[in-house]
């Protein structure tokens, strides 16, 4: 929409625009309103990222409905946001502000969101991982398998590029590789943000949402206020495209017990030995599990020291056997435990170890993936910035987590999952070249924007080898001091000098798979290049004994 068609637009729709006082703490707070008819489907927001948050309300004919803290651009924007306003058609919304007015006037309404036209084209915009459309993105939530769908929802502040105002983003996908952004489905209330939580889907009516017969989508979350954190529940019947809050929240305020203010992130899942659901919540120093019957009344059961925040918990076969299976504990830096479970008490026997490093934190599991498929799949969110964009952060690909017996024991192995190959357009294969030779024929894909390498090489006369782009180290192993990137790693076989890595980079970030997923991490791609040498192995006499390419397809159909 052009200046003039907005300014039309907006001076037909406002009704009022009132400058009110009122007194809010001790301090004279100055309260600018706008009410405007809702007609359209979005309201498109200014930001500008120079000017102090101050607090926005909206009031739907009459009825408050909304408080948070955005910076409404007075001038040129940074970037727009947006809010769904589709619920509202032909109501009147009064929007409050206690900050600059200026901008009050550039926000308008349309069928379209403010940069609509270059959706995912965007200069710094990941093309193979789900960012959000406007805002900041940080942990997975509510990850769900339901009716042919994967559910990612996700922490989210809609109003700006950076941490605030946290709520629930919802995405599905068919595949876990191409999402589609529906609506926010939480957003905060008198009891707080919406930290962090996870899903189920409720069969058995254990809770008593269901209605006609339509299992509900049950989810768990966290009311973060600045003093408390209490446990939530809310509820769907439209396949998580909305969500009730229960009228008896929190259902859990255990403050009393430990008084602690870290208490979060609930992970439910269904036990069937003791036919109860059970919830690992984050508490204090580590994990406590309560269990429930009803999803409403909980008991406390045990406590594990030695985590923090985001914890998971759940059972895998050891090296695809039936009849060999672990329980697996972690928190949200990824180190995790193995033991014992019997429905209330987790018993560790080996760990703490980690499976993975770098950006990726806050990674949970799907609850209720169909059991012809039996995977255990997660998502990370991947702490990388990009730069410049109105978004911010983003998901990592969707991973595959199994335990296997190695030398040392039993690990945990992350890999992606075998989806993300329909990505790729074309395998380029070379094998036993050396050095020079491998990154000769890798200058053809320096521009790359997602592209994915993977390649297994033997060190010999060098202490460390690896492979660079633009002077960035993609992978570096040092056989001397067993590390990969800076990251302590001893390969199965002692003695071997041979290494594999399944790298997969992005417009801003590089994810690395060592050893079929031993060991794995996530980086930002440097944006500004160190050298002009593109694709370079490195390491004295090294054999890149095999070498795969593939370019990768956007999942945004650019
Ligand atoms: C982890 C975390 C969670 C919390 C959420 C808030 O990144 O700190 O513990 O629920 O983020 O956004």
């Amino acid at each position: 929409m052009n200046t003039i068609n907005r300014f039309i637009a907006f001076s037909i729709i406002a009704l009022a625009y009132a400058c009110t006082q009122s007194s809010l703490t001790n301090k004279r707070t100055i309260v600018h309103d706008l009410s405007i008819i809702i007609s359209k489907q979005y309201l498109n927001l200014p930001v500008s990222q120079e000017v102090d948050r101050a607090k926005m309300s909206f009031e739907v004919d009459g009825k408050p409905e909304l408080d948070f803290d955005i910076r409404i651009a007075p001038s040129k924007p940074d970037y727009w946001v947006f809010y769904d306003v589709t619920p509202y058609k032909g109501r009147v919304l009064k929007i409050s502000y206690e900050g600059n007015p200026e901008g009050l006037k550039k926000i308008y309404q349309d069928n379209a969101i403010a940069g609509q036209d270059s959706l995912y084209k965007e200069c710094n915009r990941p093309q193979i991982h789900f960012t959000t459309r406007r805002g900041w993105n940080n942990d997975p939530n509510g990850l769900v398998s339901y009716d042919g769908e994967y559910h990612l929802f996700y922490q989210h502040n809609p109003f700006e590029r950076e941490w605030e105002n946290m709520s629930w983003g919802h995405a599905v996908s068919k595949d876990l590789i191409h999402w589609e952004e529906l609506s926010v489905v939480l957003f905060p209330d008198k009891l707080g943000a919406i930290f962090s939580g996870t899903a189920i889907i409720d069969y058995n009516n254990t809770a008593g949402f269901g209605k006609n017969g339509i299992p509900p989508m049950i989810a768990f979350y966290t009311a973060h206020s600045s003093d408390n954190e209490r446990q939530c529940i809310a509820y769907s019947l439209d396949k998580g495209r909305t969500f009730t809050k229960y009228d008896g929240n929190p259902v859990i305020n255990s403050k009393e017990k430990w008084n602690s203010e870290d208490l979060r992130d609930p992970k439910v899942f269904w036990y069937q030995p003791t036919k109860r659901w059970v919830m690992v919540l984050f508490e204090r120093d580590g994990n406590s599990i309560y269990t429930s019957g009803n999803l409403k009344e909980w008991n406390y059961e045990s406590h594990t020291p030695g985590f923090w925040e985001c914890p998971q918990l759940f059972e895998l076969m050891v090296d695809v056997n039936v009849n060999n299976k672990k329980w697996v504990m972690y928190g949200g830096s990824g180190t995790y435990m193995i033991g014992k479970f019997d429905g209330k008490i987790f018993t560790p026997e080996a760990g703490k170890y980690y499976y993975g490093n770098g950006a990726i934190y806050a990674a949970q599991t799907f609850d209720n993936i169909p059991s012809s498929d039996g995977r255990r799949i997660q998502i990370g969110w991947g702490r990388i910035q990009q730069p410049g964009m109105p978004f911010n952060q983003m998901m990592l690909l969707p991973t595959e987590l199994t335990l296997r017996t190695t030398k040392e024991g039993i690990r945990l192995f992350n890999v992606p999952v075998k989806e993300v190959d329909m990505l790729q357009e074309k395998e380029y294969t070379w094998e036993g070249i050396d050095a020079n030779n491998a990154s000769e024929v890798l200058q053809q894909f320096n521009d790359a924007i997602s592209i994915r390498i993977k390649t297994s090489i033997k060190l010999s006369l060098s202490t460390d080898a690896g492979l660079n782009l633009f002077g960035q180290t993609l992978f570096r192993y040092d056989m001397s001091f067993n590390q990969i990137n800076g990251f302590f790693y001893s390969p199965n076989d002692r003695t071997s000098m041979e290494i594999s890595a399944d790298i997969i980079i992005d417009k801003t970030s590089i994810e690395v798979f060592v050893d079929g997923g031993a060991f794995s991490y996530a980086i930002e791609r440097k944006a500004v290049p160190e050298n002009k040498d593109g694709f370079k192995f490195f390491g004295k006499n090294i054999e890149v004994k095999n070498l795969k390419v593939y370019p990768m397809k956007s999942i945004w159909g650019n």
